[in-house]
This record gives C-alpha cells, sequence and structure tokens, in this order.
C-alpha cells in the first residue's frame, strides 16, 4: 500500500515535469528553497550536505527521491510548486545556473 501510494505522487510530478521550464534557476529558484528548508539540518553534519550547488547536484537523485514522496523536510513542507521547481531543475540535469 505505501509503496503504490508512493508511486502515485511521483507518477503526479512526472506529468508536471513534462512542462518544466528548462531555465529554472539553481541560483535564484533553487537554492533559497533549499536554504530555507533543508540547510538547518543538512550543514555538513547530516548526510547530505545541501550547502553547496555541489552538494545538491552529486545528491540531486535522492534529494528528489525525498521531496517528491515527502519524507523531507522533516518538521516542515514543501509547497507543489516548490517541489515542482526542484524536479524540474534536477531533470534539466542540475545545471549551475
Ligand atoms: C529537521 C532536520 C532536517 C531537515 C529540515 C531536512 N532534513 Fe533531510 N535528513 C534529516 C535526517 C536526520 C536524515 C537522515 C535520517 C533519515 O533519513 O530520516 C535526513 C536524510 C536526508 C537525505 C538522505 C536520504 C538517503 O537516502 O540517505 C536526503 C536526500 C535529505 N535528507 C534531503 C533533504 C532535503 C532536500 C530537505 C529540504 C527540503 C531536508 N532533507 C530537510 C534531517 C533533516
Amino acid at each position: 500500500m505505501v509503496s503504490s501510494c508512493e508511486n502515485y505522487v511521483e507518477d503526479e510530478f512526472q506529468a508536471l515535469v513534462e512542462d518544466c521550464d528548462p531555465n529554472t534557476s539553481f541560483i535564484n529558484q533553487v537554492n533559497p528553497i533549499i536554504e530555507n528548508n533543508c540547510v538547518s539540518c543538512h550543514n555538513g553534519n547530516q548526510f547530505p550536505d545541501l550547502r553547496t550547488y555541489n552538494g545538491v547536484s552529486t545528491n540531486s537523485e535522492i534529494v528528489m527521491q525525498q521531496i517528491v514522496n515527502r519524507t523531507m523536510p522533516i518538521g516542515g513542507s514543501l509547497t507543489n510548486e516548490e517541489i515542482n521547481l526542484i524536479t524540474c531543475w534536477i531533470e534539466n540535469g542540475s545545471p549551475n545556473n
């Protein structure tokens, strides 16, 4: 049951990703969401270290997993728009833009 529910959520975001803006910006759009919602914990003490572009981009697959199934952020939540932005940027190949 749990896994079919997760698949449903992933399908929902997969559909949104088809409308991705190819210019989704790490610096202007993705990084502020990560800083506000993730870096309080993922600050070098907790894997993965999400303080830098390199930290986020090299861990992009698990970042996407954890936000799409809403396991992260612990103690908070992201809006669908925020999840979609980060997912789009990762689907675009996690550019340093
Ligand atoms: C309140 C602290 C806290 C916040 C905020 C938080 N995390 Fe985490 N995160 C953890 C802890 C603790 C773990 C390791 C234990 C676990 O997986 O539950 C973890 C694990 C992870 C992992 C590793 C999963 C794996 O497969 O090993 C990823 C990726 C991750 N978090 C991403 C994020 C992202 C992205 C955000 C922001 C949207 C975020 N986290 C916000 C505490 C936090």
